[in-house]
This record gives structure tokens, sequence and C-alpha cells, in this order.
């Protein structure tokens, strides 16, 4: 399967992508994951990204271009993949028309997850993750089994730098602004799959493969 999972911040794109990626057994491609770790590790991209994603707004599509050219280079993609976090602008939607034609490897779905902004504060607010393997827990409704340790590896659980009030706020902005034109872009493909994602992780799984076992 080659798919994209595309909503607003915190609706639970990377939750349900990283069940989908081991599920199928293709690669998880999250930029904001990419960009998290260049940041820590302190790469030239890092540097570029940090400002952005710390203050919650959209890296420069040039960066973000860049590194998924990079990812896809790794040669790893061929069986699919699931891109979770880009496209998020037209332009990156357009790059990355060129950049699967040139492989060969045209889009199958978009994977809409819909949720009122109302939960998804909850949801972003409550959220923690593991810093060495990136499982995402909820301090309500995804906990791990001890209390702000990861289950997988036992590390402190962290909450992100962008996860306050004020920064999920102007991360909504940008997806309603910017991100959200790139639907129409894939709707007239006739790729888009949407899924109500107000309800609990394992529905909103079960609902994701139900429109992905659609012919
Ligand atoms: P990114 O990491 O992509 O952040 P995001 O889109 O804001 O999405 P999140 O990771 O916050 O949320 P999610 O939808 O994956 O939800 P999750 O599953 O964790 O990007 C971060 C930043 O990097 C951006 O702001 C930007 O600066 C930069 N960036 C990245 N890509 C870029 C690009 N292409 N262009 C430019 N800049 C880019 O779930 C959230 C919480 O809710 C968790 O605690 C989870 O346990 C819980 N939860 C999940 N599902 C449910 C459910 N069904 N019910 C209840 N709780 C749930």
């Amino acid at each position: 399967m080659r798919m994209i999972i595309v909503g607003a911040p915190g609706v639970g794109k990377g939750t349900q992508a990283k069940r989908i990626a081991a599920d199928m057994k293709i690669p998880h491609i999250a930029t904001g994951d990419i960009l998290r770790d260049a940041i820590r590790q302190g790469t030239p991209v890092g540097l570029k990204a940090k400002a952005f994603v710390e203050s919650g707004g959209l890296v420069p599509d040039e960066v973000v271009v860049g590194i998924i050219e990079e990812r896809f280079a790794r040669g790893d993609t061929s069986g699919g993949w699931i891109l979770d976090g880009f496209p998020r602008t037209s332009p990156q939607a357009q790059s990355l028309e060129t950049l699967l034609t040139r492989l060969s490897q045209p889009i199958q779905a978009v994977v809409l997850l819909e949720c009122p902004d109302s939960a998804i504060l909850e949801r972003i607010t409550g959220r923690r993750s593991c810093p060495k393997c990136g499982a995402p827990y909820h301090v309500r409704y995804q906990k791990p089994r001890k209390e702000g340790v990861c289950d997988q590896d036992g590390t402190a659980l962290v909450q992100r730098e962008d996860d306050t009030e004020a920064k999920v706020a102007r991360r909504l902005q940008k997806y309603h602004a910017e991100t959200a034109a790139v639907v129409p872009f894939y709707e007239k493909k006739g790729l888009v799959r949407r899924v109500d994602a107000s309800k609990s992780p394992d529905e909103v799984y079960r609902a994701v493969s139900a429109v992905l076992s659609r012919p």
C-alpha cells in the first residue's frame, strides 16, 4: 500500500500510522519525527527547522521536500509506504507528485482523519511519548502500564515542546489555513477516504482498515 494519512495536529495520525505500518510491514515516514530527530542531533536540517517546529509554525517547503527526497532514496519504499505529516502545503503536494511519478510509485489512498478541534486540544495537551522508540501515549486515553514509563523499553516518557495550548492553537490555525488545501487536490483524483477520528483509537483503526480494504 502507498498511502498518505492526513488530519489536524493531534488527531491521531501517528497513532494510526504506526499500527498500519507494522501490520502492512511498510515504512512509516513521518516528517515531524524526522525533524525532531534532526533537532535533537543538531544536524544542519535540525538547525534550520528548530525555531519553526518549536513555535508551532511550518518548516519551509524546500527543507521538508529535501527530507522526503532523501528518505525515498534509501530504497526501502518499493513495497509501499505510509506518509504522515507530509504533504502539508500545495507546493509540497506538487513536489511529491513529481517525485512519485519519477519513481513510478503512485499514491493509492489518502486517509483523512476528521475530529472537532475541541477534542484535539485535550488529545495534544495530554500526549506523552517515548523519546527512544517514539511510542505514543496519552495520560487518559492511552496510558502506559506503569505511569510515566514506556511499555516497550522502560524509558521515561516526555511531553513535546510544541504541545502547549498556545502552540497548539497556532498549529491548528496553520492546518486550516494551509494543509486543509491539499485535501481537494487529492479529492479531484478520487483518492480521499474520510474517517471519523472522534472515537477510540481501536475504533478508528477498524474504520481506517475498512476504508483501506475498499476497492
Ligand atoms: P508533526 O509531528 O507531524 O505534528 P502534527 O501534525 O501536529 O501531528 P501530531 O504529531 O501532533 O499528532 P498526530 O495526529 O500524529 O496525533 P498522535 O497520534 O500523536 O509535526 C510537528 C511539527 O513539525 C509541525 O508543527 C511543523 O513545525 C513541522 N513539520 C512536520 N511536517 C512538516 C511539513 N510537511 N511541512 C512543514 N513543517 C512540518 O495523537 C495525539 C494524542 O492523542 C496522543 O497522546 C494519542 O495517544 C492520543 N490519541 C490518538 N488517537 C486517539 C483517539 N482516537 N482517542 C483519544 N486519544 C487519541
